[in-house]
This record gives C-alpha cells, sequence and structure tokens, in this order.
C-alpha cells in the first residue's frame, strides 16, 4: 500500500437505486416498500420541463410523508446547465426536512461542478442549522466527466457514490448506439470468421472504480434500459460487481430483486472466501504467508479479497 492509505468506502448497503420520476407520487410508497437499499426521487430527466415545479413540491412532501424506512434517499436535482438546478438545491434543503440524505448531481463533467454546489448547499445549510450534512451523488455521464473522473471523485467530502450513467455518456461520446447499457451488436472481434463481443462499457467501468476506490466512494453502475431483459440485465451487473462495482440503478421494479441477487454474494461465494480465510489463519499460526488451498495459491492479498466478499455479506445482511 502507498503511504497515502486507500480511504474506506461508506459502510452502507447500496446493491440497488431505485428511480422514479418526481413527476409521478403515486411511485414513491412503492419505491419506500421496494427491496432498494437506495431510493432516487428524480427532478432530471424523467420529467418534463413544465412539470418540474410540481415535482420538486411532490418531493418535498414526500421526504417527511413517506416512510422510507432505512433506504438512503437521495433526490436527483437538474444538471448545472439547466436553469433549474439552484431552486433545486434551495427548496429542498430549506423545505425538503432532516430526511433526505443526500442529492445526486448528474452530469458532472469538471470538479468545479461539485464545488459550485457545495458552495450553495454548505450556505443553505447553515441559514436553516441543519446538523447532519446533506451527502452527494454524482453521474459520469459524459466526455468530460469520464475525461475528469478522478478529480471529481476528490471534489468534496460530502461525495459518498459515483454512478455511470450509460445513455447520455453514449450520447456525448458520439457512440453510435441507442442502447442503454449491455451488449452492442456491433462491438465485436472477428475470429476465423466467428463474432465474439466485446464489452464497450468496461474501460469507463474500470477508469470509475478507480476514482471511487482511490478517494473512498463506492462505485455503481446507471440503468440497463431494456426492463424485459432479465439475463441481459444479470449479464451487465455480473460484470460491473467484477470489476468493484457495489450496485445497480433499476429503472422498474422488476430490475430491484435481480441487483440485489448479483451484488448480494452467494452463500458458496461467502463459504470459500470464510474457508481462505481459516486456510490463511492456519498457514500464519505455522509461520506461512503462503499456503495451498483447492489446489491454487492463496497468499496476505487473498485475505484481502476474501474479506471484501465477507464485508459485502455483512453489509447486505444489515439492509
Ligand atoms: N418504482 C416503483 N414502482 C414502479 C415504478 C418505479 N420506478 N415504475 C412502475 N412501478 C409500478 C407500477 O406502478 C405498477 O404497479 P402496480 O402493479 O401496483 O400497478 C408496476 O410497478 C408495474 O409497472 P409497469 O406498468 O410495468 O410500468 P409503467 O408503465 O407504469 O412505468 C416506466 C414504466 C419505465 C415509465 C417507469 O417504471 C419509470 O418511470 N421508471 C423510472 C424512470 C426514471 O426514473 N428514469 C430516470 C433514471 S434513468
Ligand atoms: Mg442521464
Amino acid at each position: 500500500m502507498s503511504f497515502r492509505l486507500q480511504p474506506a468506502a461508506p459502510a452502507r448497503p447500496n446493491r440497488c437505486q431505485l428511480f422514479g420520476p418526481g413527476s409521478r407520487p403515486a411511485l414513491f410508497a412503492k419505491m419506500a416498500g421496494s427491496a432498494a437499499d437506495v431510493v432516487n426521487l428524480d427532478l432530471e430527466d424523467s420529467v418534463a420541463p413544465a412539470d418540474k415545479p410540481q415535482a420538486r413540491a411532490n418531493i418535498i412532501e414526500a421526504i417527511s410523508a413517506v416512510d422510507w424506512g432505512r433506504k438512503t434517499l437521495s433526490v436527483r436535482i437538474n444538471a448545472l446547465d439547466t436553469p433549474w438546478w439552484y431552486r433545486d438545491v434551495v427548496d429542498l434543503l430549506e423545505q425538503g426536512g432532516d430526511r433526505l440524505d443526500q442529492i445526486m448531481i448528474p452530469k458532472v463533467g469538471c470538479a468545479e461542478d461539485i464545488y459550485a454546489v457545495d458552495a450553495l448547499v454548505t450556505a443553505v445549510e447553515r441559514a436553516m442549522g441543519r446538523t447532519r450534512p446533506i451527502g452527494f451523488e454524482v453521474i459520469i455521464e459524459s466526455a468530460a466527466g469520464i475525461s475528469h473522473v478522478e478529480a471529481i471523485a476528490a471534489a468534496s467530502p460530502r461525495l459518498t457514490a459515483m454512478s455511470l450513467g450509460a445513455a447520455d455518456f453514449a450520447a456525448s461520446m458520439g457512440m453510435q448506439t441507442t442502447g442503454i447499457g449491455g451488449t452492442q451488436e456491433n462491438y465485436y472481434m472477428l475470429q476465423n470468421g466467428a463474432r465474439h463481443w466485446s464489452d464497450p462499457w468496461h474501460w469507463a467501468q474500470a477508469a470509475v472504480v478507480a476514482a471511487c476506490r482511490t478517494h473512498g466512494i463506492l462505485p455503481v453502475d446507471g440503468p440497463f434500459g431494456d426492463f424485459s431483459d432479465d439475463e441481459g440485465f444479470r449479464a451487465q451487473a455480473r460484470r460491473s460487481a467484477t470489476l468493484g462495482m457495489v450496485g445497480k440503478w433499476a429503472i422498474h421494479p422488476r430490475q430491484v430483486a435481480l441487483a440485489n441477487e448479483v451484488f448480494t454474494p452467494s452463500a458458496a461465494q461467502v463459504a470459500e472466501a470464510r474457508e481462505i480465510l481459516s486456510a490463511m489463519a492456519e498457514a500464519k499460526a505455522r509461520g506461512e504467508g503462503a499456503t495451498v488451498y483447492k489446489g491454487r495459491l492463496v497468499d496476505i492479498a487473498s485475505i484481502k479479497q476474501a474479506e471484501v466478499i465477507v464485508k459485502q455479506a455483512e453489509m447486505a445482511e444489515s439492509a
């Protein structure tokens, strides 16, 4: 490890973030009753411009009127290139009450975007005497966002999580696709006439994970648009979990169980992790730093890998 230790990410479950438009308040109680760890009430792109003020009012009322249980409650505000975002922040913080845990800032392109929102939030919090600071989560969904991802991850102690948003990201990058995440038909390698599909989101996901892990925030995979394709969702989510992401968005309630399934380590994975920890404890007692488990090498790094899985399982149990 570097002399500068890697900070731990917030110890809270974030396997699934369920989204719903602020303009559909009939969904709020259903979202609260879902099995998602995080609820994201949306003021941004699922709300038509004419509906923004009413959506804001709906959300402000629901923050205290709905019983959100132990969920992390987040509101996605409008982006900084719109005329709406400052009023989203001011009204949510002045009128929304203390139950709101965090705001999600979309389309972040540079660290200064976070700085601007932080300055406004800090002023309103002070004016209101709010004692529990509002957290931030951000969406990386543009060429600028991915180019500045490390500086963005370092931008504020309020940051708890960062999502990669496939749709806006693809548009900003000029990618020739209308798909939201998942396999893209034309992204393949050809070998002896056979097509082998690759993952066009991989590099951006890895960049997000590295920036998040460097600065102790949670890396999250954004939406998967085709909510009738459960296996496609699972495949995308499994790749994200393998790369180090902790959870995924649900844009329809049927995706919640799928995300929870993938981002909760299976009983077999947890059992194997615990066996590796015991094998290493025995090796340590013998004065050895490495040993053999099921015919393969395990060493001190394996302890850390196994601990990731055990901690994920413990976090899921606490949800
Ligand atoms: N959260 C909770 N419940 C939801 C829901 C959501 N986001 N979306 C739909 N439901 C409920 C419906 O009310 C319905 O409930 P019922 O069985 O009690 O009648 C049930 O789930 C099935 O809904 P369905 O008819 O399949 O969906 P729909 O046509 O009402 O809505 C969407 C489909 C995609 C428009 C809707 O799910 C949605 O708005 N998703 C979120 C979009 C969003 O927030 N985007 C921004 C982030 S990318
Ligand atoms: Mg977007």
